[in-house]
């Protein structure tokens, strides 16, 4: 217990960059997981579709979809309506919010790399979208907008690179007007008997050896495999997204806890 004490003062002394954090399983200074996590991105950006593809068997897509099917995106808006996507990539939930839409609404994709956004905006100027999805580089947790400007605000598969995540959740609820709603899709904890045994079997020993094959480097796979183990709990997560101001803060669970979408209101 004194030990406990001791060693509690001695971290609270230390600024906020030094404080321990998680990449994936080692423990690295915060102020150092963002450049690593950005290495991982430089590196991954001209196959990261591919490899989502392959990792999720496809049903990134299917979540996605269901995300976006939630947001339901109006197709006739009394007004400009506006999506921020953040962690946004390669633009997938931008692109579906937009086409979901009708083209009705206009989104921005943040994201901190510029390789994922390059990608991304020439895929959005090939569809066609470049008037109604520009990309911006920025931090989710440091966001470059303006208080209440957005009537969503989105991330899927990002929040849990991020160093400092009760921060990122409160910029989210900075930006966002009041009624407008934050969803968060996220690989999450399976809480189903024989699946979860299944799913760490494919994580630990396919999708390293998969990225290696795919993008001449497994590391980062192990990364993401890693980090996907060292989120919070759902119900540990929905608690810190209350903590942000949010309300009327829920969740589901997709195929048995693989992923799950969080949800909360600004009021
Ligand atoms: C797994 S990808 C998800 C991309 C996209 N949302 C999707 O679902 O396909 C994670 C993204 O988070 C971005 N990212 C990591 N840390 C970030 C931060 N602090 N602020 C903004 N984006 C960040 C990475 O650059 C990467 O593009």
């Amino acid at each position: 217990m004194a030990q406990d004490q001791a060693s509690a003062r001695t971290s609270s002394s230390r600024a906020p960059e030094d404080m321990p954090t998680s990449f994936g399983f080692t423990t690295v200074a915060e102020g150092q997981k963002q450049g690593m996590v950005n290495d991982v991105f430089h590196k991954v950006a001209e196959r990261y579709d591919l490899m989502n593809d392959l990792m999720s068997g496809g049903l990134h897509r299917v979540w996605k979809d269901a995300m976006v099917s939630v947001l339901a995106p109006p197709k006739t808006p009394a007004r400009e309506w506006t999506l921020l996507d953040v962690a946004g990539g390669t633009g997938d939930i931008s692109t579906k919010v937009v086409r979901r839409s009708n083209n009705a609404v206009k989104a921005v994709v943040c994201d901190i790399n510029n390789s994922m956004l390059n990608v991304g905006q020439d895929r959005a100027d090939k569809a066609g979208l470049s008037e109604l999805i520009r990309f911006s580089q920025g931090n989710a947790e440091d966001l470059p907008f303006p208080d209440k400007t957005f009537d969503a605000y989105t991330i899927a598969f990002g929040i849990r690179n991020v160093p400092d995540i009760p921060k990122a959740l409160r910029e989210a609820h900075r930006v966002l007007k009041r009624g407008g709603r934050f969803l968060c899709l996220e690989f999450s904890e399976v809480d189903v008997p024989l699946l979860d045994k299944v799913y760490d079997a494919f994580s630990f020993k396919a999708i390293p050896p998969m990225g290696q094959v795919i993008t001449g480097d497994g590391e980062p796979y192990r990364y993401l495999v890693e980090s996907i183990r060292k989120f919070p709990h759902q119900e540990r997560f929905a608690e810190m997204i209350r903590e942000a101001g949010f309300e009327r803060v829920t969740y589901r669970n997709y195929t048995g806890g693989i992923a799950a979408l969080h949800s909360g209101w600004k009021f």
